[in-house]
């Protein structure tokens, strides 16, 4: 993707996707549009607002684990959305989770390090780690997490939202939150769900939608996303053996090669969107009210006229402003807790197992082939 990319910045910068006759979608992958993008309210999330309110109202109606989750909706719905959960994932509350996280992490090492068969460094570290945590915050038990792992992959997954398999998934789905919200409501709990579920019976802030709709949101951007920050830089690292022994050395490089992780892979490529609230010029390009815009962040992670070198990766690199958590008011709510379990997840590793590295024996890992996000399904390690 990214000498297409490359092609797309220099040649056509905003790129006609396809069109209705009417109206167009477009994918824009310059550094300074895709942040305009995401900062103007002349770009909204949710095209119903295009519509008459009428069709809006119907559609309310209708119950929709995927409906009104704050990711898709504008103020002022999107503001108090996020108000309700903001404080549960501010830097200083994540901090205090720096512990657990910490002896989530040990735990995993330990157990790879009684493998005798090959390690992958997906399955038996990055992809636990975060899910455990955020199991644990919301108040999900994590004995689950297979089922979750399936759902969500299903849900990000799905090119077709009327496959079969799909449709059971999220039945599925449905009926454990719905299993789940009954008993917190019976025994409630010093977790995220129980006090989201308190909120909703007081019945001014959240609606029944709203509340499936965010746990939703939150266990799939907890499942689909760090676990890649994990791989990704990993992966990194192994390409580039010269820092990888840097990193070794001096444990301080590590938030650095974090923040190059997030901005050389960018684990979410094209999951920022936006509608066009109005007709205007964005530079030099008319695009009109209801047209579609896609933000590739990866592409604008390696735009040259922001990034020096923008295709190397340099764990020392200075100003990194990538937007791999997106900008403006969407800007990533877990963004601290992602950085936060990043480091401890490559401390930790490069502590325990100062041998690590790619297993050079076996198939070189893939990329995922999930369009949204950019991620590796396994990797193989040598200890
Ligand atoms: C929003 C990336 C981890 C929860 C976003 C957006 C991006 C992003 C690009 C903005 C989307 C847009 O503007 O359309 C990432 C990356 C992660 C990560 C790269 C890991 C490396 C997490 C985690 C959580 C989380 C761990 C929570 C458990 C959210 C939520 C939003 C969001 C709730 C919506 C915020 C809003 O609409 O106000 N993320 N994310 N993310 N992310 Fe993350």
């Amino acid at each position: 993707a990214y000498p297409f990319y490359e092609e797309l910045r220099e040649d056509q910068p905003i790129f006609p996707m396809n069109s209705n006759g009417t109206n167009h979608s477009w994918m824009i992958t310059k550094y300074d549009h895709v942040k305009e993008l995401l900062k103007s309210s002349s770009f909204i999330k949710d095209q119903s607002k295009l519509f008459s309110s009428a069709s809006k109202d119907t559609e309310q109606d209708d119950f929709n684990i995927f409906q009104n989750m704050m990711l898709d909706v504008d103020p002022p719905d999107h503001t108090r959305l996020r108000k309700l959960v903001q404080p549960y994932f501010n830097p200083k509350t994540i901090k205090q989770l720096e512990p657990r996280i910490r002896e989530i992490a040990d735990d995993l090492l330990n157990q790879m390090k009684q493998k005798e068969t090959t390690v992958d460094l997906i399955d038996d570290y990055a992809f636990p780690l975060p899910i455990i945590v955020i199991s644990e915050m919301l108040g999900v038990p994590a004995e689950d997490r297979d089922k979750f792992r399936q759902w969500s992959n299903t849900i990000v997954s799905a090119s077709n939202e009327m496959d079969p398999d799909f449709m059971d998934d999220v039945e599925a789905f449905t009926t454990y939150l719905t299993e789940l919200f009954e008993q917190r409501k019976a025994e409630p709990q010093d977790d995220l769900v129980s006090h989201l579920i308190q909120t909703e019976e007081d019945g001014e802030q959240l609606t029944r939608n709203e509340l499936y709709s965010m746990i939703v949101l939150l266990i799939i951007a907890g499942h689909e996303t760090t676990v890649n920050l994990i791989g990704n830089t990993m992966f990194a690292l192994f390409e580039h053996p010269d820092q990888f022994e840097k990193v070794k050395d001096d444990s301080t490089l590590i938030p650095g090669a974090i923040e190059e992780g997030l901005r050389y892979y960018s684990p979410v490529d094209f999951s920022t969107a936006r509608w066009a609230d109005e007709d205007m010029d964005f530079h030099g390009q008319l695009i009109r009210r209801g047209d579609f815009i896609v933000a590739s962040i990866s592409s604008a992670n390696r735009d040259e006229e922001k990034f020096e070198r923008a295709s190397q990766f340099d764990i020392t690199r200075e100003r990194n402003a990538h937007v791999a958590f997106g900008f403006g008011s969407h800007f990533c709510l877990g963004a601290p807790l992602a950085r936060l379990e990043g480091k401890i997840a490559l401390e930790k590793l490069l502590t325990t197992f100062p041998d690590i590295d790619l297993n050079r024996d076996v198939n070189p890992p893939e990329w995922r082939s999930v369009f949204l996000l950019r991620g590796l399904d396994s990797l193989p390690v040598s200890l």
